[in-house]
């Protein structure tokens, strides 16, 4: 339970890696907020039942948000409803991204409206969330800022170079604003997972045959799930990686190592 009195948003966490996420935090004593532009409040109230009956809990667990990350008054919004529900806002876990909707294919072929779109999301919509959050982290001189990143743009995996680009982009935000953020006690990590068999990549199987190859360039040959990214989530969320931050984790099964 070493996240008791923590009050963390995940967005995107109304399915996939994010949701895996949200019900471990959940598990080690944090509030969660589930902020996602679909199926949030259902998600919420989902992980809120599941986590069990300890009495001596803080309720509710979880509050569901719907949010649009690309949206300024979304996030805006989403900080103030964390803070009036839970009072603090200890981390922030930038999950939602468009990721396996995105058809695979030569980089000409890219809808220029489906790069801005995917920018948008995937790099502003990390910016977007953090600046509603650092205002109370720096208040309370103590912040977790935890985005999820991918090994793709480190491989430079083909088919989809709008996607590599903003998880490249992302890896060099975590950089800046660790910099930026460390004199307020806000550390900004992130995690680069491999193929993972989420809800969006097994409703999108083209992602899954795509990347089909990639378990066998793993040490440990075998299908990512969720579950394999929550242990890191948690560990960055926490007082034991207080003296880390700027950095990328690569939780793929030892695919890339660098
Ligand atoms: N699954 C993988 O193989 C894999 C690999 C590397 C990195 N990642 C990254 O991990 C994260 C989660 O991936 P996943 O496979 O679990 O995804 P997923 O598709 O299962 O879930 C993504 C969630 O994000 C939400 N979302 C999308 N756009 C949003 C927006 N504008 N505002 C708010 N919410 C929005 C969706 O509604 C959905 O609930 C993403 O950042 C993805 O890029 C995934």
């Amino acid at each position: 339970m070493k996240l008791v009195g923590k009050s963390i948003i995940i967005t995107g966490a109304a399915q996939g890696i994010g949701h895996a996420m949200a019900r471990r935090l959940v598990a080690d004593g944090a509030r969660v907020v589930v902020a996602d532009i679909g199926r949030a409040v259902e998600a919420a109230a989902e992980i809120e039942q599941s986590s069990g009956a300890d009495h001596t809990a803080e309720r509710p667990r979880t509050l569901g948000l719907t949010v649009d990350v690309s949206s300024e008054i979304d996030t805006v919004r989403m900080a103030e409803a964390t803070l009036d529900a839970f009072g603090r806002i200890d981390g922030l876990i930038n999950c939602a991204a468009m990721f396996a909707t995105v058809k695979l294919g030569p980089f000409e072929d890219i809808p220029v409206a489906e790069w801005k779109r995917l920018l948008e999301v995937n790099v502003i919509g990390v910016a977007l969330c953090t600046r509603a959050v650092v205002p109370q982290m720096r208040r309370q001189q103590w912040g977790r800022i935890i985005n999820l990143a991918s090994g793709a743009p480190l491989k430079g995996t083909p088919g989809f170079l709008h996607y590599i680009a903003s998880k490249g982009a992302v890896i060099a935000m975590t950089r800046g604003l660790a910099r930026e953020l460390g004199g307020d006690g806000i550390t900004v990590n992130a995690i680069a997972p491999g193929l993972t068999e989420s809800d969006g990549t097994l409703a999108h199987p083209a992602h899954l045959r795509h990347q089909a190859t990639g378990i066998r360039s793993r040490a440990i040959q075998r299908e990512e799930t969720p579950d394999d990214l929550v242990g890191v989530a948690s560990f960055l969320a926490s007082d034991d990686s207080a003296f880390m931050t700027g950095q990328t984790l690569v939780v793929d099964g030892g695919s890339v190592m660098h």
